[in-house]
């Protein structure tokens, strides 16, 4: 079915996929758009809108190299501001396109979603901060098409992990199958090397989520678990995935390498930033809505919440595990892995819930020989955040105090608090410690 997502549309893509499959059904990513050899990734690049949507491809080639985040006070910042009004201006005068001409091909929204996605992140972010007192207004031009777009595709009217590091990339040869080493991105919103690795290190994780993938759906497929001959193989099969996790956590524990934290943090990620409660966005032409506009971030990687929907670890603190949960574990934002599944394309949400139905931990209860392998499998997983809180850390709570690169001038900021603040603002430690700490509760104790 992922192939096939070409020449399907929305309607028939959404009736052959089975709203629920029972256990006795053989789980496939195929029918949820998860490709055997790319993973989440489509297996080709999403090609360019013609006709009259051109004028949004042609505007988003035009943002690039010339906008600037509308708090950079550096002297390239200076020199291009009236290219960048410039910009802002015409946007505005666009005609509005009706959406609805675009059809319903699956890839023909997803590519609108992107492109519609960077250029309300490109006006937004551009805007001088003389302009953004109060309400951001998205024009009418941007808004209205954004919002039928989106709601067709069930995602929210806002740049996403998948708009930026799943369907932003092209072949550098055609003729070869995707890979880190055959990948080019597109949209670069800082023009930095940094913000390119930092695509570049998701997709890296992204690639090694295909492994992981293949690995899982063996697991939930295996018919009678519970005889000699199965239980070996699951055996084997976490040894394996204890193998990829290694190299996933080898891959992110080495982010620095290519990605610069201070660049990272000040010029690349306020790109990313969604709506925030001092300066809302306001949708123009657009009933009122509550849309959720968090902005991207990688934790909108099905990858993760794929290992974690297979090994069931209980982010929302429904269950009752061991050690309870601490007072800081509490008072973080129990809901933010669940409200990062809506930032998903639909087919990869049903994929996860289906998953998640597998209950791969009740099996593991059942049959005490599978006991160590599983709990080596969520060490491992534990051993990944326990780096990645390394890495939060040194990317965004050390980098909130720090100077922002020289070329930026004396960036307006505002305190170290709110700027060590996460995706949807709970402080990033408190956020990704409870997501560890979630995860060293998933260990399966004597009872
Ligand atoms: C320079 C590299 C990275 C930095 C600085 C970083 C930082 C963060 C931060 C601050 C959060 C909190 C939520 C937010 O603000 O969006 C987060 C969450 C998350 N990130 Fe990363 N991240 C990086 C790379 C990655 C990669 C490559 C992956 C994919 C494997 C990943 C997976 C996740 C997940 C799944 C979450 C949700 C919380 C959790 O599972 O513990 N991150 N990250």
């Amino acid at each position: 079915m992922g192939r096939l997502l070409d020449s399907v549309d929305l309607t028939t893509y959404r009736a052959a996929r089975p709203e629920t499959s029972s256990n006795s059904q053989a789980f496939s990513g195929r029918m949820y758009d998860v490709d055997p050899d790319t993973g989440f990734f489509p297996s080709q690049p999403l090609r360019p809108l013609s006709g009259e949507f051109s004028l949004w491809e042609r505007g988003l080639v035009d943002a690039r190299g010339v906008l600037k985040l509308g708090v950079d006070r550096g002297q390239e910042a200076f020199a291009k501001c009236a290219l960048g009004e410039q910009w802002r201006q015409r946007l505005r005068s666009w005609p509005v396109v009706d959406a609805r001409k675009l059809g319903d091909k699956v890839r023909t929204l997803r590519r609108a979603h992107y492109v519609l996605t960077c250029l309300l992140h490109f006006y937004v972010h551009s805007l001088p901060s003389s302009q953004v007192q109060g309400q951001i207004i998205i024009p009418r031009p941007l808004a209205v098409p954004l919002v039928a777009v989106s709601q067709k595709l069930m995602l929210p009217p806002i740049l996403t992990f998948a708009d930026i590091v799943l369907w932003n990339w092209e072949f550098i040869d055609p003729e070869q199958p995707l890979s880190l080493n055959n990948m080019r991105y597109v949209n670069v919103f800082s023009g930095t090397e940094t913000e390119t690795n930092f695509y570049l290190l998701s997709a890296a994780a992204e690639l090694k989520g295909v492994e992981m993938l293949r690995i899982i759906e063996r697991v939930v497929n295996v018919p009678c678990p519970t005889t000699q001959s199965a239980i070996a193989a699951i055996k084997r099969d976490f040894e394996e995935l204890v193998r990829v996790i290694d190299e996933l956590t080898i891959i992110i524990g080495e982010a620095s390498k290519t990605v610069h934290p201070n660049t990272f943090y000040w010029a690349a990620r306020p790109w990313w930033n969604g709506s925030d409660a001092a300066a809302p966005w306001v949708f123009e032409g657009v009933p009122p809505s509550s849309f959720d506009l968090g902005g991207a971030s990688a934790g909108q990687s099905s990858v993760m919440h794929a290992l974690d929907a297979f090994l069931d670890v209980d982010h929302g603190l429904k269950q009752t595990r061991q050690p309870a949960p601490s007072a800081e574990n509490r008072r973080s934002d129990t809901s933010f892995m669940e409200k990062m599944r809506r930032y998903m394309p639909e087919e990869h949400r049903a994929y996860l819930a289906q998953l998640q139905k597998r209950h791969v931990r009740d099996l593991v209860q059942r049959v005490p020989a599978l006991r160590e392998h599983y709990n080596m499998t969520v060490a491992a997983l534990k051993k990944f955040r326990d780096i990645h809180i390394r890495i939060g850390t040194l990317f965004i709570i050390s980098q909130a105090k720090s100077t922002p690169p020289a070329s930026m001038g004396s960036v307006e900021v505002e305190g170290n608090e709110s700027r060590s603040k996460g995706t949807g603002g709970n402080p990033v430690s408190t956020l990704l410690k409870a997501g560890r700490d979630a995860t060293q509760r998933t260990l399966l104790r004597d009872e």
